[in-house]
């Protein structure tokens, strides 16, 4: 789907634009791995407003969930200490590099994507602003430009090192379908989820530690250094996604401590994402569970980037029979778990376990139920 991004709404003197956030049923930090994700987009999302004003250079951004505004040049594009503006200021500063012009706009953004919940608003933001810059001003661009261009400006301009499944799932996301994800080829293809009685149920722990951003960027150092190791022995390693499970066996006790976890870690998980992927099309959720709570415990464990209270809320479901598996989504220590839930007993499995929750850690638990949703696109006129 190489479709271009251009308007249905050229002849309004706004243009509207959405874009969902996502989640990710298996397939963890294997992303910047070149590894597998099974990400869908969801029907949370965030809404771009833009409207030309007359200027050749005066901007203003709207974000109204925060209650603030910011205004700048297009002529004095440069990173902020107002972070949330660093989103639409990256987009803009990646579309001048590739020496796309624009002229001066009025733009706000709402959501309903939770912050820091794991659900990726940030990725959602800058498709859909990119999206309504490339609408507005006649950009030309394609989705996978767009794709592009957003990951860089989150690597380069905002200085978040992530992957590409948040931007390409938000981007792409197809209503009732799962995306499974090639992230290094970014091959890709859609099937639908069906999941009978059963549902996919968030549970938002309120947390969101700080050792996140730091935390992530030395793991992808790490298995940056462990695919350099492998490579010494196996001259066709690249990523962690070019090692399989032979040569990890045969490779693991040459490695140090925490190389060697990080990279059992990638390497289980990327057999994880394939398995679940065979697994969900035939129906088999006993198995999809298992490989979920399979992939908790290798983040815990391995990759070491859950935390107190996501450990506390999968280990709830295990002996509970209406879930089927449980999981930390996203990038760790905080945000979401994702179950796999049997619908009837849902309400009393969220009841019986906020009321633990908060016991335990003093805090609301938030559950979200979700529905699999199109990616960026132009809200109805
Ligand atoms: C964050 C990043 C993604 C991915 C996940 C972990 O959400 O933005 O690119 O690495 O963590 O799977």
């Amino acid at each position: 789907m190489h479709e271009k991004a251009t308007s249905p709404q050229a002849s309004h003197d706004y243009i509207e634009v959405r874009s969902p956030g996502r989640i990710n049923l298996i397939g963890e930090h294997t992303d910047y791995n070149g590894g597998f994700v099974l990400p869908a987009a969801i029907d949370k999302q965030i809404i771009v407003k833009i409207a030309t004003n007359g200027s050749d250079d005066s901007c203003s951004l709207e974000a109204k969930n925060l209650s603030e505004n910011f205004d700048f040049s297009l002529s004095r594009i440069e990173p902020q200490s107002q972070s949330w503006a660093n989103y639409a200021l990256g987009m803009i500063h990646e579309f001048q590099k590739l020496g796309l012009s624009m002229r001066g706009f009025d733009a706000s953004i709402e959501g309903n994507v939770p912050i820091g919940g794991g659900m990726s608003s940030s990725a959602a933001f800058e498709c859909s602003f990119g999206f309504a810059l490339n609408a507005i001003f006649k950009l030309g661009l394609e989705r996978m430009d767009i794709i592009q261009a957003a990951q860089r400006a989150e690597n380069d301009f905002v200085g978040t090192q992530c992957g590409v499944m948040d931007i390409f799932t938000s981007v792409m996301g197809k209503a009732d379908h799962v995306i499974m994800l090639d992230c290094r080829s970014l091959d890709y293809s859609y099937f639908p989820l069906q999941l009978g009685d059963y549902e996919l149920l968030l549970l938002n722990t309120n947390v969101s530690h700080s050792l996140a951003d730091t935390a992530y960027n030395t793991r992808r150092q790490e298995c940056e250094t462990g695919a350099g190791l492998f490579q010494k022995k196996y001259p066709k390693v690249n990523q962690l996604r070019d090692v399989d499970a032979a040569m990890l066996e045969s490779f693991y006790d040459t490695l140090p401590d925490p190389i060697n976890r990080r990279c059992r870690h990638v390497v289980t998980e990327n057999l994880r994402v394939q398995e679940a992927t065979k697994v969900l099309a035939q129906g088999n959720l006993q198995r999809m569970g298992e490989l979920m709570y399979a992939s908790h415990n290798s983040l815990r464990d391995d990759y070491e980037v859950s935390c107190p209270e996501l450990d506390f809320l999968v280990h709830e479901t295990v002996h509970r029979p209406e879930v089927l598996g449980s999981r930390m989504m996203g990038g760790g220590f905080g945000g979401c778990t994702l179950s796999l839930i049997h619908s009837p007993a849902r309400e009393q499995f969220v009841e019986e376990i906020a009321k633990r929750y908060k016991e335990s850690f003093s805090l609301e638990l938030t559950p979200y139920h979700v529905k699999l949703a199109d990616g960026t696109g132009f809200m109805p006129a």
